[in-house]
């Protein structure tokens, strides 16, 4: 018998590099990156509603008064798309409980979008393939699909084309969590407006960076953590770049924007090392708030 909801728990995203190409014609830029899913999740909810209730949205955790609660939600879209596929109702109530940064360049809209496809399968019992899924997803958002993925992966395209990495070990991360949000196109166009319309090199992906990524060598990964972002986001929000010289002072391993920004990704060497670091960060008060994650952890998987 068909269950009342699904719970599906959807993991956020650093980009290890990110090797941005120059915009295209359609206004994407074409990337080579590196996924990376890390364990702080967002989990989607999809309950049972009435025939003809359509669809609706609540959102909790942090940040969610932030977020749109109607059809502009990258959730609420993908449960339309995923019924328009199917030829069913378009009838669910999605409830979103935020632990992904919002607006933070780790792709929490993505994984509510990846989390929204996943339970609304289940709940109306689509049997949906996943390369179905994954064609969905790029549909939804260039990051929807990695979403869905997890792990870590190579994306190139738009970021929506995937291939898995093998990874050994798990690496120990600590996250600084700005006040505010930075918007993915405005970084982007920042990117643009810095390069000054000079050449710009095809995107690629590092050898250092699938060495360390191999060899499962938090040292070598941490010197090879490379974002073509980078200069755009604290263009636009300065303040980072205190951020970014104290974890080096509080001997963090490496450290990043992450993806577009604003939030500040550091890898440690051990648990330890990752307590001090975060810490040491939140005494400075240099962010507003300081989260730790492991990583590389499964991409949207079902949990009730
Ligand atoms: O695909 P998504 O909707 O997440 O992209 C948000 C915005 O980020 C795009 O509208 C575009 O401005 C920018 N973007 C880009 N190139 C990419 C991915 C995103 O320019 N590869």
């Amino acid at each position: 018998m068909a269950s009342a909801s699904v719970t599906v728990r959807v993991p956020a995203k650093v980009n290890l590099q990110l090797s941005v190409g120059p915009p295209r014609p359609d206004g994407f830029h074409e990337l080579a990156t590196v996924f990376h899913a890390v364990s702080l999740f967002d989990d989607v909810v999809a309950r049972r509603v009435e025939p003809g209730a359509g669809i609706s949205l609540t959102i909790s955790g942090e940040g969610a008064t932030f977020l749109p609660t109607d059809r502009t939600n990258l959730a609420w879209a993908a449960a339309e798309l995923m019924a328009d596929r199917a030829g069913v109702a378009a009838d669910v109530a999605i409830h979103l409980n935020k632990g992904i940064p919002v607006a933070g360049g780790m792709a929490g809209g993505s994984a509510d979008a990846a989390g929204a496809l996943v339970a609304c399968d289940q709940l109306w019992q689509l049997g949906t393939s996943r390369s179905e899924l994954m064609e969905l997803a790029a549909q939804l958002g260039s990051d929807v699909p990695f979403a869905l993925h997890g792990g870590t992966a190579i994306g190139t395209g738009r970021g929506e084309q995937l291939m898995s990495v093998l990874a050994r070990g798990t690496f120990q991360w600590v996250f600084a969590l700005a006040e505010g949000g930075l918007s993915t196109p405005a970084v982007y166009a920042e990117c643009d407006r810095l390069r000054g319309g000079g050449i710009v090199r095809e995107p690629y992906i590092s050898d250092n960076l699938m060495q360390a990524l191999r060899a499962g060598d938090s040292v070598l990964l941490g010197k090879a953590l490379h974002n073509d972002l980078q200069p755009a986001a604290l263009s636009l929000r300065p303040s980072l770049r205190n951020v970014l010289e104290l974890s080096d002072d509080y001997g963090a391993l490496g450290g990043i924007v992450s993806g577009s920004g604003p939030t500040c990704a550091f890898i440690a060497n051990d648990d330890d090392q990752s307590l001090d670091l975060a810490v040491s960060l939140t005494a400075a008060g240099v962010c507003r708030t300081v989260k730790r994650a492991v990583g590389p952890v499964p991409g949207a998987r079902i949990i009730g």
